[in-house]
């Protein structure tokens, strides 16, 4: 099917919103149908605000990173002044990228096929050999820079956007500002990346990763080797003593739920009964005293965050920043950071690393068993005779419209909220990515006129 035959029918079809009723369906061609992809890349992701990084990703003058928005190679710069932006990782002349490391700092950016220069503002600074070069006049009125991109900044965390038509960043935030303050205030000032980025791909759908973040169901049948390795650690049968485990088996006995966003974004969350075995806790009077008990108590939570589309700040085992690339209706690369706040003690960093080591890393006892259900659920979906799938049925009579009592106690303001006991294991958190996911696809058509 060619990515022009899906009209507005279809995806209604695809994503079936009766939750008001007890009913909410997302169809398996969601996952595995490429011209479902190609919809994606063009309204959800080039047509809106993505996420690009962490401004201590390049944090002097001229200091500069490589990534990618959708399916287009971009470059985050900081200019000679300190000045952010974004810009096209492609050369005016003959399309080449000319940044071509994953960062760096650079005066300027030379590109290797036929030497023109760019400086970290992007503008084109040497064309080789222009004066011998017989050009004329409507060639030389050309504005030979590299394309700059709509760019974006809220606190640390920084966005970029192909079309102007998009609403202001705050407002494409919204309510998720108040989750992303709890990852940027854990230090006075702010969190950085830790260095040790990873990144690896796997054979599944994008969206098995955004949802998975905020699944708190698969955690107990998942990851039973880690549960059973904390268990045995917590009992004195390892002689580990390096790392402070989070025991996840204490989940029986806490509250958690989930809130959902306008455009997509989401977070899960659960109580952390043991907010001492936390790297932040070290600086627990600091906190307290800069945040409040309310905020540094939302802050020891798990809270898995999706900043929709493509990054995820997962608050549980340490915290973890996760970028999602979509590169197929089948294939995703991530890269992963450990995240930890800037000038924090070493007593704290070895904390965060030690289990973010230990939990979340490629080589870590979870993220293995998540790529691997990712790529089940994948090679499941060819299964062409089966369409709709029963994933999205728990809380389903818990969930409410709006903020709950616990939101409006600390100010959040979800479009829906779901608090219970962690057996719960609310799936409706995922109902606000696919109805954001209809809403930019259905607008997208709709502005393109298709029916
Ligand atoms: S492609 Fe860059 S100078 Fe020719
Ligand atoms: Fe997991």
């Amino acid at each position: 099917m060619k990515p022009n035959e899906l009209t507005a029918p279809d995806i209604d079809r695809l994503v079936v919103d009766l939750a008001d009723q007890g009913e909410f369906h997302v169809h398996r061609d969601v996952f595995r149908d490429p011209a479902v992809f190609e919809l994606e890349m063009k309204y959800i992701f080039e047509r809106n605000w993505v996420f690009v990084g962490l401004d201590s990703q390049a944090p002097n003058p001229n200091d500069y990173f490589t990534t990618w928005v959708g399916r287009q190679p971009i470059i985050v710069a900081r200019d000679k002044h300190g000045k952010l932006g974004a810009f096209i990782n492609s050369c005016a002349h003959k399309g080449a990228r000319i940044a071509h490391h994953r960062d760096g700092n650079a005066k300027q950016w030379v590109c290797s096929y036929h030497g023109w220069a760019y400086d970290t503002a992007g503008a084109c600074i040497y064309i080789k050999d222009q004066d011998a070069g017989c050009y004329a006049e409507p060639f030389n009125k050309l504005d030979h820079g590299l394309k700059k991109v709509k760019f974006g900044q809220y606190r640390g965390f920084l966005f970029a956007s192909l079309s102007d038509d998009v609403p202001p960043l705050d407002e494409h935030l919204g309510g998720a500002k108040e989750l992303l303050d709890l990852v940027w205030d854990q230090g006075p000032d702010g969190i950085e990346a830790i260095p040790g980025v990873s990144s690896y791909t796997y054979n599944a759908n994008w969206k098995m990763q955004v949802e998975n973040c905020i699944d708190a169901y698969h955690l107990t049948s998942c990851h039973p080797s880690f549960m059973n390795i904390v268990s045995r650690r917590k009992a004195g049968e390892s002689d580990n003593k390096q790392v402070k485990s989070i025991d996840f088996n204490l989940m029986s006995q806490v509250k958690g739920g989930g809130y959902t966003f306008p455009r997509g974004h989401a977070v899960g969350f659960f109580d952390n009964p043991v907010p001492q075995e936390r790297g932040l806790y070290q600086h627990h009077d600091e906190l307290v005293a800069r945040v409040g008990e309310q905020k540094a108590r939302w802050m020891y939570a798990g809270r898995n965050l999706t900043i929709y589309p493509n990054v995820q700040f997962a608050e549980n085992a340490s915290l973890q920043m996760r970028v999602i690339r979509p590169l197929s209706v089948d294939k995703t690369e991530m890269t992963i950071y450990c995240l930890g706040a800037k000038g924090e003690s070493d007593a704290a960093r070895e904390i965060r690393v030690r289990q973010y080591e230990d939990f979340f890393n490629t080589s870590g006892m979870a993220t293995p068993d998540d790529t691997i259900a990712y790529e089940d659920c994948q090679v499941g979906f060819k299964a062409s005779v089966l369409t709709q799938m029963q994933g999205y049925g728990r809380g389903m009579t818990n969930v409410v419209a709006g903020a709950d009592e616990r939101a409006t106690e600390v100010g959040f303001t979800p479009a829906t909220s779901s608090t219970g006991p962690f057996a719960m294991q609310d799936e409706t958190v995922m109902f606000g990515g696919y109805r954001a996911w209809k809403k930019f696809i259905k607008d997208g058509l709709a502005a393109d006129g298709v029916a």
